[in-house]
């Protein structure tokens, strides 16, 4: 990781937007305008006026110069440091510039609230704020990732960064980051005796990058490789990590990386979690479930023939990097088959990823970071809100109540994600004659997965009776009743305790 710089024409709220940036990620604050405040001794119109405006940018200068030697962290700027070519230069090889953006209106409204504080807008403030702005329109222009923060509170503007820097920091169940860039940022993290798990399929494309990575930053990694697929994902294949773990002489300050989608992912977590009472871990997912779903949230665990996903220990990884570039060799039925979870991840809680998906594959596939940024977003706000269940986490399950019924009674013959879009629709239905949903939400939640390639309907053959039967036993714990999550419209879903399971299928 590098620094995060936020720029901007004044009264975009630098300052109170990375400081909350900051905080949310866990990384030091510097507002450059305070620094060099503090080394001058005297603010800024004081200093305009004493010294005039090129010995104040000589400071500044000084000021972002030494920022940049700090430990990485997030750095408000000044609204015209980066006019200097050599300042633009500092900042751009010492880490990520944003540039807040917002009408003219917005800023207004702000700077009249403490325009004291602005020596280069005294006077008519519009007039001249307008004619800064105009004066640095292409300036501004010029910055590539740009925000624009009209209309939305200093929250809802920190949470949209953090999509777009695609960084988390997880205060759940342990603290960890999550963090969407390139694999070969795996070589900035702290780790020991690094262990690479990975499956076949995975193995023959990605696991030498990885391998490079490492060794790059002076490890000399071993690495675990198991059979690909669900029916591997047993005790059987756990013992064996566990045994492979020994013979590779790892110790209780070695490290797991979990190289593979959920089947290795949730293995790879539960052997670390285990191994000597507990080692770390890291998590790479390299499916779309495992990016948007299966690798947050601290799940750990195996099959039995009994059922799936019956053994398992909350422990999350210290690290979860997300690479949606790995995702170029995931087979296309994989891939669709992840989308229903990113469709569900928008109808849960972001409109614009639901809309986004109605695009169509094409128009995904070339979008990917994007999609997988917001997706991975939606997941971690609601293991934040609720790590270990308890209320508001059962919103992902939406589309699961019907979709693992389904997926059970055509004995796995359905993917997961494919019973889930069946699931998702056939619950939306429900929603809307409950009314809890409005009407139509069915039919275009139902458009958009169709235009992805994932099915829609109950396939004709399944026995209603049977999915019934499945979705009571799925859930028996509940004695009575189920808990559905029902879509009331896109971006907002609802926990109903529903009785009458015959009523749920039309
Ligand atoms: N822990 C959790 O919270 C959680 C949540 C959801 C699902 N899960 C679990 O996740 C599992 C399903 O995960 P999945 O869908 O990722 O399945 P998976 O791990 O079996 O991967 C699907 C297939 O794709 C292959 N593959 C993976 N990445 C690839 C790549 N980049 N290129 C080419 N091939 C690749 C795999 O070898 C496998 O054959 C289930 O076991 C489920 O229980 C866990
Ligand atoms: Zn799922």
């Amino acid at each position: 990781m590098s620094h995060i710089f936020l720029y901007g024409p004044p009264g975009t709220g630098k300052s109170i937007v990375g400081k909350k940036l900051a905080a949310n990620l866990k990384l030091p604050f510097i507002d450059l305008d305070c620094v060099i405040e503090a080394n001058a001794g005297r603010s800024i119109p004081q200093m305009m006026e004493m010294q005039g405006e090129f010995a104040f940018r000589e400071l500044e200068s000084l000021a972002l110069k030494n920022s940049v030697t700090e430990k990485e962290g997030v750095i408000a700027l000044g609204g015209g440091v980066l006019l200097r070519e050599e300042n633009r230069a500092v900042a751009e090889s010492a880490g990520k510039i944003i540039l807040l953006t917002a009408k003219l209106e917005t800023l207004l409204d702000r700077l009249n609230a403490d325009f004291d504080k602005r020596p280069l807008l005294t006077g008519s403030l519009r007039e001249k704020l307008s004619a800064l702005l105009a004066k640095r329109a292409e300036h501004y222009a010029s910055f590539s990732i740009q925000l624009n923060v009209d209309e939305k509170s200093v929250e809802q503007n920190v949470r949209q960064l953090q999509i777009v820097l695609g960084l988390h920091h997880l205060s759940a169940m342990g603290e960890y980051d999550v963090v969407v860039s390139d694999i070969s940022n795996l070589k900035n993290f702290p780790m020991q005796n690094p262990i690479i798990v990975t499956d076949e399929n995975v193995a023959k494309f990605h696991a030498q990058h990885v391998v490079d990575v490492l060794h790059a930053s002076g490890f000399d990694p071993k690495l675990l490789t198991v059979p690909a697929g669900e029916s591997y994902k047993t005790l059987d294949t756990v013992n064996r990590l566990w045994q492979g773990f020994l013979d590779a002489g790892l110790d209780r300050k070695s490290t797991v990386i979990a190289l593979g989608g959920g089947v290795v992912g949730d293995m790879a977590g539960f052997a670390a979690s285990t191994f000597m009472r507990g080692i770390n871990w890291i998590a790479v997912p390299t499916t779309l479930l495992s990016m948007v779903d299966a690798s947050i949230g601290g799940k750990t665990g195996f099959d039995l023939s009994e059922g799936k996903n019956l053994i398992g220990a909350f422990y999350p990884p210290k690290l979860v990097l997300v690479d949606p570039k790995l995702l170029k060799t995931l087979p296309d039925a994989e891939f669709i088959s992840g989308m229903a979870e990113v469709v569900k991840h928008g109808i849960i809680s972001d409109p614009e990823l639901f809309y986004l998906c109605g695009r169509g594959m094409d128009w995904v596939k070339n979008n990917l970071e994007e999609i997988v940024k917001r997706a991975v977003a939606v997941k971690i706000k609601i293991i934040e809100d609720d790590p270990y269940e308890k209320g508001f986490r059962a919103a992902l399950n939406l589309g699961h109540t019907v979709g693992h019924a389904v997926e059970l009674v055509s004995k796995f013959q359905l993917r997961h994600g494919e019973a889930v879009a069946i699931g998702i629709v056939a619950e939306a239905k429900y929603a809307e004659r409950l009314t809890v949903a409005e009407k139509g939400l069915s039919d275009a939640v139902a458009e958009s997965l169709s235009a992805l390639g994932l099915p829609v309907h109950i396939p004709k053959e399944m026995s209603r009776e049977e999915i019934i039967r499945a979705m009571r036993v799925d859930k028996k714990k509940n004695a009575g009743s189920i808990r559905f999550a029902l879509p009331v419209e896109i971006g907002r879903v609802e926990l109903v305790d529903v009785m009458d399971l015959e009523s749920v299928l039309d």
